[in-house]
């Protein structure tokens, strides 16, 4: 496994505290193993939280599926994969999938689920893996980002894993239409997310938004692609 880069520290909204986020992921992963509550939504049971990764699932294998009609055998990063959910959709695909977390206890998790992926302990700003893919997957992770600085490093590192033509894919949650968040999230507006993929030659080339059950807000799916003049690799 590789190691985990030292994560900078933001303040805990209304407390004044220190916001950890990889301690307050690892300890969330920890008190809450075995149990959808450690990637999911806190305060739903594990049948409820099971319902909305069945909608969720079916709206990015959609958007995959449009964007990248052909993907068996192709590359996709699963970055923030937590205890990888989702990574059996991505296998069924046909992808050769890697899945990256910095929660130790997450990636041990999801090694122990015997699905035919690769696994990975890093923070996704410092994230070094020496390849490109064809699709990454940010799925209901950045907005969990709560430092702008560690947030931009994340796109910017996200963007030199990406292969040209690759397809970024996010879960997310625009802050146009989000408000009262914990400490542990902050949605950014649309414009902002689209002014950083501009300026290291990305595009939001698709957006849909979708709500779930038990959940006020919408989600926000969209689809990024790099805008180059370099030819796509191995299509
Ligand atoms: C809400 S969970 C979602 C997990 C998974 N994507 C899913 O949909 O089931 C967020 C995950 O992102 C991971 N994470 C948050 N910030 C990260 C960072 N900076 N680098 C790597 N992983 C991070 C957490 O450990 C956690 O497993």
């Amino acid at each position: 496994m590789a190691n985990i880069g030292s994560v900078r520290r933001p303040f805990h909204r209304n407390s004044g505290q220190a916001f950890e986020p990889q301690v307050y992921w690892e300890g969330r992963h920890r008190t809450h193993h075995g149990s959808l509550r450690a990637v999911g939504h806190r305060q739903l049971s594990d049948e409820a939280n099971a319902e909305q990764y069945r909608i969720k699932e079916s709206r990015i294998i959609g958007m995959i599926r449009r964007h990248v009609p052909e993907p068996y055998g192709k590359a996709l990063l699963d970055a923030g994969c937590g205890v990888g959910v989702l990574i059996p959709a991505y296998v069924e695909l046909g992808f050769s999938v890697v899945g990256v977390d910095f929660s130790d206890t997450a990636i041990a998790q999801a090694q122990a689920a015997d699905v035919s992926a690769q696994f990975v302990v890093s923070s996704l700003a410092r994230l070094e893996l020496g390849r490109r893919f064809d699709v990454i997957t940010a799925i209901d992770v950045l907005l969990h980002i709560v430092a702008d600085g560690e947030w931009a490093d994340t796109l910017s590192s996200l963007s030199c894993h990406l292969k040209p033509g690759g397809v970024l894919i996010i879960l997310d949650r625009f802050a146009d239409h989000a408000e009262g968040w914990s400490s542990h999230c902050k949605p950014r507006p649309k414009d902002r997310y689209a002014a950083t993929f501009a300026d290291l030659g990305l595009q939001i080339v698709e957006h849909e938004q979708f709500s779930l059950e038990h959940e006020d807000a919408l989600k926000d799916l969209f689809a990024v692609r790099h805008v180059t003049s370099e030819e796509p690799e191995g299509t």
